[in-house]
């Protein structure tokens, strides 16, 4: 105990090296289950290490940034792929892959690496009581226990996620497993992730965030849209069937998604891989953390056309004191509101190519759970989200490193159903995009289920409510019941609202599974 907290004050975990090589065992000595202390067989071994470097975001200009690099030690070509501008790279691994990241920070502060969407041991998860100062090292392992799906990796430092990955730090992990292989959804290049963050610049070409506690209280919104790093994307596509993968990587807004010409959004997955069946939008509400899998087909295009992705314009996810319009709402620099239309993307067909994929009925067996089975299907564990001098909580309290409330114990390998409510009078409402470490979970009821909330009836048929979720928006005067089973993995493990301004402001709580 003595030892693990002085390692703890250290502010470095167990696994700091200080001087010296990448020492599996110390991870494996320390830091580790004793059970997994002394072999663990990697498939997939690599190193990821966080530091600053210079990247063209704007089309004139680069700008200084944060980011990730990475290099592969062992496993199987394509398990990394470099990612586009300051985008850590693409790890790649299958179902079942025993996988072993060696993270160094070169950063001058602490920093922590999480996995979101990923079910790992307590230790491995990237909570902000394991950060590692600048200039150390720690090593992760785990089995990868996912369904195929679109999860990314960014860092986790208590107050400084918001602003780390808004340099930056953010890259995406894509699992792979048989059932979506035997689909053969197209790939290579005609599978295209898509990650949006908006961005904001001073007249040096610099990064601007904006911090100060108006700011925080409303979340990040910045004036530029990036994509995949950079601002002004144009895709140029063939007149063929793409799949884009996209993940909402912004740290506050809000994507409302829609294709310029009208036609119709096909959607094939979203947080925790392939939905069941395909579904055909509108349009898709995209939360800070939250992921869609759609297919674009231009096989009706002619070369020469172009597309554009869109936001829609939505009203209701708040960040307005007290119903004033404009305020707090507004954007920052630019004033590019929360819920204001903009473009996202270009798309120009500059070729003709004759690859289609046709769309299955079926995509995937997900495997639900029953409600019914819930250990408190009577009783479900209501969190409120709440707004009380000029701060967010969850369940009633601001963070607190390892902080766990009497009704933030569950047992592993339990199925429960968690409410969030957002249901406050205060004066500050907002949407919150609540998400929980250790596990997928269903999204089971919202509640009042009319069109009676502010803004509602504009949203709510681009919830990709069927889908397993590791991130649910919570709209004002909404309560959201999920359904989790959590996983064997005992400890200390997070959920909080992913604004990362409202997460590091302490929108953010442990729950400990014994
Ligand atoms: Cu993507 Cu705890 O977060
Ligand atoms: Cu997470
Ligand atoms: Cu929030």
């Amino acid at each position: 105990m003595k030892r693990r907290r002085f390692l703890r004050e250290m502010g470095a975990g167990a696994a700091v090296l200080g001087l010296g090589g990448w020492g599996p065992e110390v991870a494996g000595s320390e830091d580790l289950p004793p059970s997994r202390a002394r072999h663990f067989d990697a498939d997939v071994d690599l190193e990821l290490i966080s530091g600053p470097g210079r990247h063209a975001i704007l089309p004139d200009r680069p700008s200084g940034t944060w980011g990730y690099r990475g290099r592969l030690l062992k496993g199987r070509e394509g398990t990394l792929a470099p990612g586009d501008s300051y985008l850590g790279p693409t790890i790649r691994v299958r179902r079942g892959d025993r996988i072993r990241i060696r993270y160094r920070n070169e950063l001058p502060e602490p920093s922590i690496v999480h996995w979101h969407g990923l079910t790992v041991p307590e230790l491995s998860d990237g909570h902000p009581r394991l950060a590692i100062p600048g200039g150390t090292e720690r090593v992760y392992e785990f089995e990868v226990v996912q369904r195929a799906g679109q999860y990314w990796y960014h860092p986790h430092p208590h107050r400084r996620t918001g602003v780390q990955v808004y340099r930056g730090l953010a890259g995406l992990l894509v699992v792979e497993d048989d059932e979506e292989a035997a689909l053969a959804l197209p790939a290579g290049e005609y599978e295209i992730p898509l990650v949006l963050q908006d961005r904001a610049f001073d007249e040096a070409g610099e990064l601007q965030y904006a911090s100060g506690r108006m700011a925080q209280m409303r979340g990040f919104l910045g004036n530029r849209i990036a994509v995949n790093g950079a601002v002004d994307r144009t895709l140029s596509l063939g007149t063929a069937t793409y799949r884009l993968r996209i993940l909402n990587g912004s740290n506050a807004r809000i994507y409302k998604l829609a294709w310029s010409d009208g036609s119709p959004m096909r959607v094939i997955g979203s947080d925790g891989g392939l939905l069941a069946r395909p579904r055909t939008t509108a349009y898709v509400m995209l939360a800070p953390a939250e992921r869609a899998d759609l297919l674009l087909d231009l096989h009706g295009r002619s070369v020469g056309d172009r597309l554009e992705l869109r936001s829609l314009s939505f009203s209701g996810a708040g960040g307005d004191m007290m119903g004033m319009g404009g305020g707090m709402g507004m954007g920052g620099p630019g004033g590019l509101a929360q819920g204001a239309e903009f473009t996202v993307l270009r798309i120009r067909v500059d070729r003709r190519d004759s690859y289609s994929y046709s769309m299955p009925a079926r995509l995937s067996e997900p495997r639900f759970e029953s409600a019914e089975e819930a250990v408190n299907r009577d009783s479900p564990r209501v969190l409120p989200l709440s707004f009380r001098r000029m701060q967010w909580l969850l369940n009633g309290a601001t963070f607190g490193m390892e902080d766990v409330r009497e009704n933030e114990v569950v047992r592993s390998g339990e199925l429960e159903i968690w409410e969030f409510t957002n249901t406050h009078g205060g004066m500050m409402r907002m949407a919150h995009p609540m998400h929980l470490h250790g596990g997928l979970f269903q999204v089971l009821e919202r509640r009042p289920p009319g069109g009676s909330l502010h803004g509602w009836a504009g949203i709510r048929e681009g919830l990709l409510d069927e889908a397993w979720k590791d991130t649910v928006l919570v709209w004002p005067g909404q309560r959201v019941r999920v359904l989790v089973r959590f996983s064997s993995h005992k400890g200390l493990f997070l959920y909080h609202c992913h604004t990362l301004e409202h997460e590091d402001l302490g929108m953010m709580r442990n729950f400990r599974i014994v």
